[in-house]
């Protein structure tokens, strides 16, 4: 099975992803993220993120679109789309949110992206080898 996403697909994608930044609320770091992300069923969520004056509070843009999916009934995802106004360099999730993706799978695709558009794709697995998930709950 191709993998990838067709052209269009993920065109629409970013064009979500960079929408929602406009949304983020971002007063502390002034760093704007939104993500977009498909269901296997072809929905999508959207997330910016949603910083806090308690800092540590703060939620990314990834775990937010991921938790609205999950409270609108979708946990099977087929991609997620990261943007910023980073020019030089891959919009790359933080490692608590590479746990939060793993929840839902390791075999599924992460689109990190550059202001221009210009993408890196790489596997939930990928990015977070020899990971801890809910399957190994079982396994005591
Ligand atoms: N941030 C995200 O929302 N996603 C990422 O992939 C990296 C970082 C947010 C967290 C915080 O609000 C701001 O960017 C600076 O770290």
């Amino acid at each position: 099975m191709e993998r990838a996403l067709a052209d269009d697909q993920l065109k629409k994608l970013i064009d979500e992803a960079k929408a929602v930044m406009a949304k983020a609320h971002c007063p502390y770091s002034k760093f704007r993220v939104g993500s977009a992300l498909l269901t296997t069923d072809n929905r999508i969520f959207t997330g910016c993120n949603v910083e806090n004056a308690c800092y540590n509070l703060g939620q990314c843009a990834e775990r937010n679109a991921m938790a609205k999916a999950v409270s609108e009934g979708s946990k099977s995802f087929k991609a997620i789309v990261i943007c910023s106004d980073m020019k030089d360099q891959f919009i790359s999730p933080c490692g608590g949110c590479r746990q939060f993706m793993r929840e839902f799978g390791t075999d599924w695709d992460v689109y990190m992206t550059k202001a221009d558009g210009s993408v890196k794709r790489m596997t939930v697995a990928e990015l977070l080898p020899v990971s801890f998930g809910p399957e190994d709950l079982d396994r005591k």
